[in-house]
């Protein structure tokens, strides 16, 4: 396949600040001298963020595109969120989400109420998390929820008039994960972003998890569906027969996208551009063996320019000798989250004015 960029180790970086191993794209090429239309994000204002079925492809473009524009410039130097409070409630384990939202709204000087643990709120002593919602009304200006449980999102948004931004619900939705995928994506292949993208390309995706059962998996199939111009072919790699369900099934049939199942990624590798990997080793609280149909290292069989992508934390499908690599898109991913949540916490707090407005492109 013919594509845009040839990339070469010369891109892992060694001057990026990080000094970290992978691929950093310039997120100035996602900007490619367009301005950042604020009446379209201006709709996040006082707005929750559940479920990636609040999207369109022109508010998910908007959104990278200011988390472009805060990765590139010094924006935090405005102190855009001084004066407000973040709760992040999280009942669930997270390394990145969590700390990405916290780091995102620190380094806009906004201040932080840190639940790392659902134990050390009243649900130890029985709480309901309806209650827990009231009480939240009075302690910050905006919530991000994490939890077990697919129906937690509803359960706190009760009594709750903040706004809530979900960070992963049980087997429901991880919206922001999905922004973050994208905006990575995007930034690899600025390209994508257009209505109409010419068929050499178009990228063939491979999606290694369950859609139908895994969150993250599940918002970055259904927002992958609004870049439907510039993918060519999904494939969804799982060991189950019916990885997507009856309401994916049939939202990936209206896409038009060509699809199919498959159970082993190897055989598949010659052809894909982009491999979401995914953490399919989790099973609960335990841990099962893969075997190498899902497995992916430094010897696999990718093509020259293929990026891999993992939104979780990784078991032993995604091995570490691909790290210093260029096919290593997932720190990346992990790192421009930080943009992509910042970008959202300006839009829904409403803090556009906060902003430097003579050094940056925003359309009023
Ligand atoms: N992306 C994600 O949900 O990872 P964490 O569980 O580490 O937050």
């Amino acid at each position: 396949m013919v594509t845009e960029e040839h990339h070469t180790d010369q891109n892992h970086s060694p001057e990026h600040p990080l000094e970290s191993n992978g691929l950093y794209p310039d997120p100035g090429k996602l900007l490619d001298q367009d301005s950042i239309d604020l009446n379209i994000l201006k709709k996040l204002v006082g707005r929750s963020i559940l479920s990636v079925d609040q999207f369109d492809k022109e508010l998910v473009l908007e959104i990278c595109k200011f988390a472009a524009l805060l990765e590139a410039t010094e924006i935090d130097r405005s102190h855009p969120l001084d004066g407000k409070i973040v709760i992040t409630a999280f009942f669930e384990a997270s390394t990145r989400t969590r700390l990405s939202f916290e780091s995102a709204v620190l380094r806009l000087d906004g201040k932080i109420l840190s639940i790392p643990s659902g134990m050390v709120t009243g649900v130890a002593k029985g709480e309901s998390l309806s209650d827990i919602g009231e009480m939240f009304n009075a302690y910050g200006d905006l919530v991000v929820l994490r939890h077990t449980e697919t129906d937690a999102v509803e359960e706190v948004s009760r009594n709750l008039r903040l706004p809530l931004i979900n960070a992963g619900n049980g087997s429901g939705e991880h919206p922001t994960q999905a922004l973050a995928d994208w905006f990575a994506i995007l930034k690899w292949k600025p390209r994508l972003k257009a209505a109409v993208v010419p068929p050499p390309f178009q990228i063939h995706l491979g999606i290694l998890g369950t859609p139908g059962s895994m969150r993250a998996v599940n918002s970055f199939l259904r927002m992958s569906l609004l870049f439907k111009a510039g993918i060519r072919k999904i494939s969804i790699v799982s060991e189950m027969a019916d990885p997507l369900g009856p309401e994916l099934e049939s939202l990936l049939e209206d896409s038009e996208i060509e699809f199919q199942l498959a159970n082993d990624i190897n055989e598949l590798l010659s052809d894909l551009d982009v491999i979401y990997m995914n953490s399919i080793a989790f099973l609960g609280d335990s841990y099962k063996t893969l075997d190498s149909r899902y497995k992916l290292d430094a010897d696999s069989n990718l093509k020259k320019d293929a990026v891999v992508l993992h939104p979780l934390a990784r078991l032993d499908e995604l091995d570490p000798t691909l790290d210093g690599t260029h096919h290593n898109l997932y720190f990346t991913q992990a790192h421009g989250a930080v943009f992509v949540r910042q970008a959202l916490l300006i839009s829904v707090l409403n803090r556009f004015d906060r902003l430097p407005r003579k050094e940056i492109p925003l359309n009023a």
